[in-house]
């Protein structure tokens, strides 16, 4: 039997690997970890979260295990390095008022160790994940932050695309970005899955 060679030319020697998150559930802890870490106040410990960790210091990292638990998480991808997960990035459906027909996802949170920071990782997780996003058919994806830090991904925010809920909806933090191709966002307001709790999403 031929056997395979691998040729392909090593990777740069931080460079992760970009793969889902296992079904089996074995990766949920490190997730749960790595989020704990990424989101934690400067200078603060990072508490302990459970798995159901609504409550918890880390707000973010109850979120993913809330959407896990809800069937919400439908995107989930991590960037392992060395066997270590140092990157994480979800995707979780939103809904539409009034309702476009479409299928339209939130962002976030999304995670990159502090160790493995500025070194393109968030990025290779966001593009993985829109990627995966077109080719299952997304209508289009919002998120709440930074726009120095989405912008390159052609977030922005949106006249008429709205954040439900209390505070100005209509911040320059919230921003969409359009995957199928059509024109222009509906007029519409935009509400998390019930994951994310009764505060504004800001991941
Ligand atoms: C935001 C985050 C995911 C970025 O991950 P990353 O692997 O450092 O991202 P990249 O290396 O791909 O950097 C992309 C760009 O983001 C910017 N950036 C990244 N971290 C930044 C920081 N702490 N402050 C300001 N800008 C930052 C850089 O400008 C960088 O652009 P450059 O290539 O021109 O330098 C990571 O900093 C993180 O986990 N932060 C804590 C959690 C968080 O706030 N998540 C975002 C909201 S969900």
């Amino acid at each position: 039997m031929d056997t395979i060679t691998d040729t392909t030319p090593q990777a740069p020697e931080r460079l992760p690997v970009i793969r889902p998150e296992r079904a089996d559930g074995s990766d949920t802890g490190a997730i749960r970890a790595l989020t704990a870490e990424a989101f934690a106040p400067p200078g603060k410990a990072v508490a302990p979260t459970s798995a159901r960790g609504r409550g918890a210091v880390v707000r973010e990292a109850g979120i993913i295990d809330a959407l896990r638990e809800s069937g919400a998480l439908s995107y989930s991808l991590v960037a392992v390095h060395a066997g270590r997960i140092v990157g994480h990035a979800a995707a979780s459906p939103v809904t539409l008022d009034p309702d476009d027909g479409g299928r339209w996802y939130a962002v976030g949170p999304v995670s990159v160790h502090p160790e493995f920071r500025r070194q393109g990782t968030g990025s290779a997780l966001m593009r993985a994940l829109l990627d995966l996003l077109v080719v299952y058919g997304a209508s289009g994806v919002v998120l709440f932050g930074d726009p120095s830090l989405y912008s390159r991904f052609g977030f922005e925010p949106r006249d008429g695309l709205t954040l439900a809920g209390p505070g100005p909806g209509a911040s320059q933090q919230f921003q969409a970005l359009r995957l199928d191709g059509e024109p222009g966002v509906p007029t519409a307001t935009v509400t998390y899955h019930p994951a994310f709790g009764d505060d504004r999403p800001e991941r």
